[in-house]
């Protein structure tokens, strides 16, 4: 294990024992929980670990908000709207703090860990009892123990970030869940902020991360998605160096894990040796998540992405040629600055040729701090809705004509939910990442079944049982 990026032991140590203190402090409290999340898998994993910690203090998960005498918001700040989104919700509270002095209120992720963030939040919401950055997760038992004797707790590091192994996790799935393998991103896209508030790219030991899935595995999780803002770039330092070697060692050391996904995938990294393993790993989903951004190069290249349309189309072409069956999803921007009506054309035609089975559209917001939000020749929004439109309107299109060769197939569906209806409709995804409702219960809920596809509804596959 690189020594250099881990958290010490003696701040581990810190962080347990006083997790100890407030156990004992709280437990005749019984204090019950609620934490709101946003943003990506990363910050859902660093909820588990929160509820994890919280679980160890003695706390209990609330069965409503409204209930809850800790409340914490892990916040994420990619786009304008997901910060608004939980500054109304901060705000909401401050009726039943006044109320309810004992409620404690923490903000943490990565809104927090941009620039003097922490203060303004103070400022604006000083009814809020601690703020926390990304790099001080671990630290959060010190954190909650101050807050507990009426200390105002602002704790936030400018540091490249480090990896602390070992924190306690409250996975909320029961048959699917997330492994991290690297943390933080080096990539620099010029519109993105994740980088600034993630740290500098770093990845786990390979044996840490066998380790986690063969446990998740023996409690019964049948699904596992190894997680990094780009995993392509993986390079461990225990002799596991890349990531289609990860993806192979996780894959023969865990015979019992039923599916491996990954996400999310750099189209600059995608090696020959990656798609090789996604062909030959039988537990390893035939589905990738290759954000492309844009169709057209002149914004790829103001977007720093590193690729070209047309290298971009040669890894498509190649990952269908070693995995016929392989279904891609993407992320797509519109409306980056300079972006004209031609390049956007360029976009549409990309996804014309590609042929997505999910594309996650999402409009260009300015991030303070990231190169492109001073850039001149803004979008107006305007424009950049009505790209957003056209494009989700020439997207669902695209799918509703690519699901049609599914009918008549036959696949595994990992079930995960049942629609109660007149006739109760299982679904779940086949390892390809396709949707599918068939008529069943409840019991099915976490087991893998066979189906056979019958029908193309409202863009999602209808299918039946036939195992
Ligand atoms: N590491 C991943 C995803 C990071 S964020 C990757 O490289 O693909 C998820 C998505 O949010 C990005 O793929 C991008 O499409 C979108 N995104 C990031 N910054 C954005 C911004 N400033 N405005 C709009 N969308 C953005
Ligand atoms: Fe952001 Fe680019 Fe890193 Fe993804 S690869 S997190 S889009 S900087
Ligand atoms: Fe994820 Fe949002 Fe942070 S997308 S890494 S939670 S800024």
């Amino acid at each position: 294990m690189r020594k250099d990026i881990l958290i010490s032991e003696a701040e581990m140590a810190a962080a347990r024992a006083a997790a100890g203190r407030v156990k004992e402090e709280i437990a005749p409290l019984g204090l019950t929980y609620h934490i709101e999340s946003y943003g990506c898998q990363m910050n859902d994993h660093d909820s588990e670990k929160l509820a994890g910690m919280l679980e160890e203090m003695g706390c209990t998960k609330a069965a409503d908000k409204a209930d809850a005498q800790v409340i914490l918001f892990n916040t994420c700040c990619v786009r304008e709207h997901a910060e608004q989104r939980v500054y109304g919700n901060i705000g909401a509270l401050k009726k039943r703090k006044d109320e309810n002095p004992g409620l404690l209120i923490g903000v943490c992720g990565c809104m927090m860990q941009q620039k003097a963030a922490g203060d303004k939040l103070f400022r604006r919401f000083p009814f809020v009892d601690m703020v926390f950055g990304t790099n001080e997760l671990h630290r959060f038992p010190n954190i909650f123990e101050s807050a507990l004797h009426e200390e105002r707790i602002l704790a936030v590091r400018d540091i490249d970030g480090e990896i602390a192994e070992g924190l306690p996790v409250l996975r909320s799935g029961t048959f699917s869940t997330n492994v991290t393998i690297a943390y933080g991103c080096d990539n620099f896209c010029s519109y993105c902020i994740v980088p600034y508030v993630r740290g500098r790219e770093r990845s786990r030991d390979s044996g840490a991360i066998v380790e986690e899935v063969r446990s998740v595995a023996a409690a019964g999780f049948k699904e596992v998605t190894l997680l990094g803002q780009n995993v392509n770039s993986y390079s461990g330092d225990d002799g596991v160096t890349d990531f289609p070697t990860l993806l192979r060692v996780v894959h023969d050391s865990v015979p019992d894990m039923n599916r491996i996904r990954f996400m999310t995938s750099h189209p600059k990294d995608l090696s020959p040796a990656l798609m090789d393993a996604i062909a030959e790993l039988p537990r390893v989903c035939k589905h990738i998540h290759l954000p492309v951004q844009s169709g057209s190069n002149r914004i790829l290249r103001l977007m720093n992405r590193r690729y070209t349309r047309e290298n971009y189309m040669d890894e498509v072409a190649e990952l269908r040629r070693k995995v016929p069956d392989i279904e891609l999803t993407t992320d797509i921007i519109v409306g980056f600055p300079g972006e004209t009506e031609e390049d956007f054309q360029d976009t549409l035609d990309l996804i014309k040729q590609v042929g997505y089975s999910a594309a996650f559209t999402f409009m260009y917001s300015p991030r303070k701090g990231t190169a492109a939000a001073s850039m001149a020749e803004q979008v107006p929004d305007e424009v950049k809705h009505d790209r957003l439109q056209r494009l989700n309107a020439l997207q669902a299109e695209i799918l509703k004509e690519g699901n049609l060769k599914y009918i008549g197939r036959t696949g595994e569906v990992l079930v995960e939910g049942c629609d109660r209806r007149a006739e109760p409709m299982a679904y779940g995804k086949l390892s390809n990442f396709k949707m599918v409702y068939f008529p069943g219960g409840e019991e099915l809920i976490g087991s893998l079944r066979t189906v056979e596809i019958t029908a193309n509804q409202n863009n999602s596959l209808i299918g039946r049982l036939i195992d």
